[in-house]
């Protein structure tokens, strides 16, 4: 391929990339961030997010996938590159001499407020293996905090707000737990009182880590439904999961990342044995994706869960 040719290709994807940013909810571009400096966890991070998908991120673990999911709510601020949420662009730029600068500059949240600002809202339920359990607080109170920023420090007691509150936990199903403490709940009740906390504020994106991770067949499937009837009323979902095939291949799109984005798309499409191998590495077991190797591609029928490929894939290998 001629140099010129190159280039028009070049200009054409860059054209193309450009006219899908304003019809997105969410645009990422050429993002990149890591935790050291020079050790970039995610690199070239292009992504859309129409409104109304209902996307998953997959990978194995310690891909970068709750680290970009955190860039996103403004948790940690991205080497370089720009998140545009709606209309409103967050530019990144990696500052004079940054590798050596404070590292806690990169850590802290400066740009939250920003997003805030110029988005209405953002619905977040971290990982629930990740929360201190040891935290004296009520399923109210929890969901309460969900109402952010609205009326002081306990906006919870309003009267108009413990209606809502009331009608968050009945519509998901757990509010005979109102007074107790959510330490005392199972994970998927856990689960589904910090969906309510993400729900509550009417977020235009909800997204959520591992929202299955450690919890039975009967709560993934119930939380799945959850989760498949609000994207049917119009809500835009990101989720990350590491399990392809009890959640990921059945999800209208998804995303296969492994520092950088390998794949996207349907998943009869996205993940065929190929991407596969780019994100989960050679030492995968293909049949417990429910690879059909004659045809390159995932049998959706198939039900086989997938292990937790934690120690398989050596990211630091390049
Ligand atoms: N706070 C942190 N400080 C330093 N390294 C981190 C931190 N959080 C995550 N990492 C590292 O970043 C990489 C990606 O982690 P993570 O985003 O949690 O992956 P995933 O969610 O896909 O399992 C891993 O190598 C992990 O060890
Ligand atoms: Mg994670």
């Amino acid at each position: 391929m001629g140099h010129k040719t190159l280039h028009r290709n070049r200009e054409m994807q860059n054209q193309n990339l450009n006219d899908k940013v304003d019809k997105n909810l969410l645009t990422i571009r050429d993002l990149e961030f890591g935790y050291i400096p020079h050790k970039p966890i995610l690199k070239g991070i292009n992504l859309d997010v129409p409104k109304g998908r209902f996307l998953g991120l997959l990978g194995p673990s310690g891909s970068g996938k709750s680290t970009l999911l955190k860039i996103i709510i403004g948790l940690h601020r991205p080497w370089h590159g720009y998140i545009q949420y709606g209309s409103n662009k967050i530019n990144y730029t990696k500052t004079a001499g940054s590798t050596s600068a404070l590292l806690t500059s990169y850590l802290v949240n400066p740009i939250k407020d920003s997003i805030r600002a110029s988005f209405s809202s953002i619905g977040y339920v971290p990982q629930i293996e990740s929360v201190d359990w040891s935290f004296p607080v009520t399923v109210t109170e929890v969901v309460g905090m969900g109402i952010w920023n609205r009326s002081g420090i306990y906006p919870w007691f309003g009267k108009g707000n413990k209606e809502k509150i009331h009608h968050m936990l009945d519509s998901l199903g757990i509010a005979e737990y109102a007074k107790r403490q959510i330490r005392e709940l199972s994970g998927g009740e856990q689960q589904r009182v910090f969906l309510g906390r993400a729900l509550i504020s009417n977020p235009q994106i909800l997204i959520l880590d591992e929202p299955t991770s450690g919890v039975d067949y009967n709560t993934r499937e119930k939380i799945f439904a959850i989760l498949t009837d609000l994207n049917s009323k119009g809500m835009t979902i990101i989720l990350t999961t590491h399990d392809v095939t009890g959640l990921g291949k059945r999800l209208p799109w998804v995303v296969c990342i492994n520092k950088s984005i390998i794949s996207q798309g349907p998943p009869n499409e996205a993940l065929n044995q190929e991407n596969l191998l780019k994100t989960y590495g050679l030492a995968t077991d293909f049949s417990s994706f429910g690879i059909d190797k004659n045809k390159n591609t995932l049998s959706l029928t198939d039900t086989v869960v997938a292990h937790d490929r934690r120690h398989d894939t050596n990211l630091e290998s390049e």
